[in-house]
């Protein structure tokens, strides 16, 4: 039976994957209060999400998103996404144990100022986790300071995919008429994702583009919100709502606080009402930084694979122009199948054998300091038996003979590749 959780430092919590102690509260959101714990002297951060406070339509909608996220965060091993380890249940509230990530989160910096490099450093590193999350198609929609973490200086993105789903959010409001905290998030949530009719027509990437465009407004005016604050002022939801649609952000404060064409630049189109205005994926984001930087644009970085061997000897495949063509940093390679020609992005022939599975393996194209850096994985996120998920080759792939698995391998100029009895090499162009 759903019940009220109350978890108090010094208490141990049983689950299903160890007994944790409880260190100390880090801190609270709409609905989850998150905790600093330890077990076998690791730490880790455990979120219960407060299910007995929400509406039960809520809560069912809640519970496929909490379950997505722990799915895609726990399958994912990537730098810029928190780790989460388990997902449980505690009187039917869900607890998922994630890393702990002990430098605190982006709010916690907001407010001093940040020179040229430590900006591109941030924006860059949470941008790259976006695009991730943009590459399984789950769209963040709460992308905010708190949810962006540290280790060190690497900034890692949590919580996705859920928050803003939340329908019972915008009806709490204090007894002045005034949002009460969990309307923060009004503050970088772009004008759609508010109007119920068409928020759904419009979830992509270019809502969370926007809120990375509040965040980087916010960092260059050392904390103030473009659209104006409701925690703080006592701003009323609709007054922000119609500033959000008007596209009326105060562009004198950010030119005062910066003059940097790029960064302005930058926000002015991250804040766009028309999402069809804004940049349309975060990698034309990610390619303005970089101009900024080297004074040359990723696109110019090129990268083909060369078929070795089999029916398809000498076949080229410029990954670069097939990535943009497609519009996805995401491309798949597996068996050319006469029934489904256009299963992959990449399909090779092996002739008559089937060493090669249909859905092998996943480039992935990330923009590591600013260079378009290529990656490859074992398998590939799909539908099997009505079941989305990540699933493996039948034979597994080989970099230059060493064997590689699902979490992947960074690739190099020349290297080899290996999937099924098929070689294929990797040039730039
Ligand atoms: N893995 C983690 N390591 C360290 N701190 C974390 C971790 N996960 C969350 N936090 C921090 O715990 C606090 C509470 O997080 P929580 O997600 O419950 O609320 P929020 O991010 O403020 O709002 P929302 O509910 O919209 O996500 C935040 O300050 C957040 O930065
Ligand atoms: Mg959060």
């Amino acid at each position: 039976m759903l019940q009220a959780v109350r978890i108090k430092p010094g208490d141990k919590i049983k689950i299903s994957s160890g007994t944790y102690q409880i260190l100390d509260e880090i801190g609270s959101g709409g609905f989850g209060t998150v905790f600093r714990a330890e077990k076998d002297g690791n730490l880790y951060a455990i979120k219960l999400n407060r299910f007995w406070e929400l509406m039960p339509d809520d809560r069912t909608d809640l519970l496929k998103r909490i379950r997505l996220e722990f799915e895609i965060s726990h399958g994912i091993r990537s730098e810029h996404i928190v780790h989460s380890h388990s997902y449980d249940e505690i009187c039917e509230n869900p607890v998922l144990v994630m890393d702990f990530c002990p430098d605190g989160n982006l709010r916690k910096k907001i407010g001093r100022i940040f020179n040229n490099e430590e900006l591109r450093n941030i924006a860059v590193q949470i941008l790259s986790g976006l695009n991730i999350l943009h590459s399984y198609e789950i769209i963040h929609r709460d992308i905010k300071p708190e949810n962006i973490l540290f280790r060190g200086n690497i900034a890692l993105l949590t919580d996705f995919g859920i928050s803003a789903n939340l329908k019972n959010r915008v009806t709490q409001r204090n007894i002045r008429g005034h949002a009460l905290k969990v309307f923060a998030t009004l503050s970088y949530s772009p004008p759609e994702q508010s109007q119920k009719n068409i928020a759904f027509r419009y979830t992509g990437p270019t809502n969370d583009i926007f809120s990375f465009g509040v965040i980087l407004y916010e960092m260059i005016t050392k904390g103030c919100l473009p659209f104006g604050d409701i925690t703080e002022f006592g701003e009323d939801t609709e007054v922000i709502e119609k500033r959000k649609i008007q596209g009326n952000w105060n562009v004198n404060l950010l030119e005062q606080n910066t003059n940097n064409r790029t960064w302005i630049d930058i926000i002015k189109k991250c804040l766009q009402p028309d999402p069809g205005m804004r940049f349309s994926s975060v990698d034309e984001v990610l390619q303005e930084i970089s101009i900024e930087k080297t004074g040359i644009s990723v696109r110019d970085l090129r990268f083909k694979l060369i078929v070795l061997d089999g029916p398809g000897k000498g076949k080229e495949f410029n990954i670069t122009n097939l990535s943009h063509f497609k519009n996805k940093r995401i491309l798949t390679i597996g068996r050319f199948d006469l029934l489904n020609p256009l299963i992959n992005d990449i399909s090779l022939n092996e002739g008559s054998t089937t060493y090669m599975s249909l859905h092998h393996a996943t480039l992935e194209c990330i923009i590591k300091d600013n260079i378009p850096t290529w990656y490859i994985r074992d398998g590939q996120w799909y539908v099997k038996d009505d079941k989305k998920g990540w699933y493996l080759s039948k034979n597994g792939i080989k970099v230059n003979d060493l064997r590689i698995d699902q979490s992947g391998i960074e690739l190099n100029a020349n290297d080899i590749i290996r999937i099924g009895k098929i070689n294929i090499k990797l040039v730039p162009e």
